[in-house]
């Protein structure tokens, strides 16, 4: 089976990278912004007739830049929504499956429960609405065979992420002020590209129905955390002797505005497709010692 993995250098994207050995079987695709620039309709096709026999596309690309984002709303949308749109037709038209990636940010309501699939949604800023609106239109293009995943707050031993940059800031200060009025989950991206290959081997084992996996997905590892929380796990689990104070959103003014909570309520995947999903703790050590390596 031949799955194109887009957008193949970002966090999510990696994992898949190093994940991929796990299944000798399967030939991966993975396609780099320099390979497959997803906003060009001609490129997605050239490169998949190129490719021919490919069953699934992973959808990594994306623009992610939440608060630089609101300076530049056009390639924001261009990358998010249209060149969702792209690959969701592109696929649509040859029957291929895709996965899609969304994000928490689209459940910015007053809700203080976990966030099921069909709670509505409020996304605020250029980034989520982009996300929002790139999920949709993917799903409008190929309602059958788009498969949307909102996950939140991702970091991995590779690319840029909050974990990253807590190691190196807590190293060079003796004391940090971390927001401690937002409520969501960490996910550990092996995790995520793992669930998503399991959910793939599912499909093509035949015990689940192709069009089953349609429609929208939360996943998250488990548990609940303030960024406060998060970065204080960071400390203790990786000893780097830096005092954590917890501050208000206000006292941390950006230019984007986040959920005050963006917790996923992930029964839909767990039961579906008998997942089970760590502890953000757990991961967050898995996480700690794959940097060390
Ligand atoms: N990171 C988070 O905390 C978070 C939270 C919730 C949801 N998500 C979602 O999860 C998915 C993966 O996120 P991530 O953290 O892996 O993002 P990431 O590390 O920023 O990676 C995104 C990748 O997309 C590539 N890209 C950008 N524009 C492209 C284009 N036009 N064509 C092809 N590739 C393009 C980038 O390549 P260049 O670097 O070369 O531009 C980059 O390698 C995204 O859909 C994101 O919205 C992320």
């Amino acid at each position: 089976m031949k799955i194109l993995v887009t957008g193949a250098n970002g966090q999510v994207g990696a994992c898949f990278q190093r994940l991929a050995p796990l299944y000798p079987d399967w030939r991966f695709i993975f396609a780099g912004s320099g390979d497959l620039d997803i906003t060009e309709k001609q490129a997605v096709d050239f490169f998949l007739a190129a490719n021919p026999g490919v069953a699934w596309v992973i959808n990594c690309a994306a623009y992610t830049a939440v608060d630089k984002a609101e300076s530049e709303p056009e390639k924001a949308r261009n990358i998010n929504v249209t060149g969702a749109k792209i690959l969701a037709e592109a696929c649509a038209k040859r029957g291929i499956l895709l996965v899609h990636f969304s994000s928490d940010y689209v459940y910015h309501t007053q809700q203080n429960t976990p966030f099921k699939e069909h709670d509505p949604v409020k996304p605020k800023g250029v980034y989520a609405r982009t996300k929002l609106a790139g999920e949709r239109a993917a799903t409008r293009a190929y309602p059958e065979g788009t498969m949307v995943i909102r996950t939140s707050w991702v970091y991995a031993s590779v690319g840029q992420n909050f974990v990253k940059t807590m190691l190196r800031l807590g190293k060079e200060r003796s004391e940090l002020r971390v927001v401690a009025d937002q409520i969501g989950t960490p996910t550990y991206a092996p995790d995520l590209a793992l669930a998503v290959l399991k959910i793939i081997e599912k499909v093509a084992a035949g015990t689940l129905d192709r069009v089953s996996i349609s429609g929208v997905w939360n996943y998250s590892n488990e548990g609940v955390a303030s960024w406060y929380d998060f970065a204080q796990a960071i400390f203790d689990l990786s000893n780097v002797d830096c005092h954590v104070v917890p501050i208000e959103t206000q006292d941390y003014p950006t230019p984007a505005q986040r959920p005050p909570f963006s917790v996923l309520n992930k029964t839909k995947i767990k039961n579906f497709f008998g997942i089970e999903i760590p502890h953000w703790r757990e991961s967050l050590e898995k996480c700690l010692v794959a940097l060390n390596e």
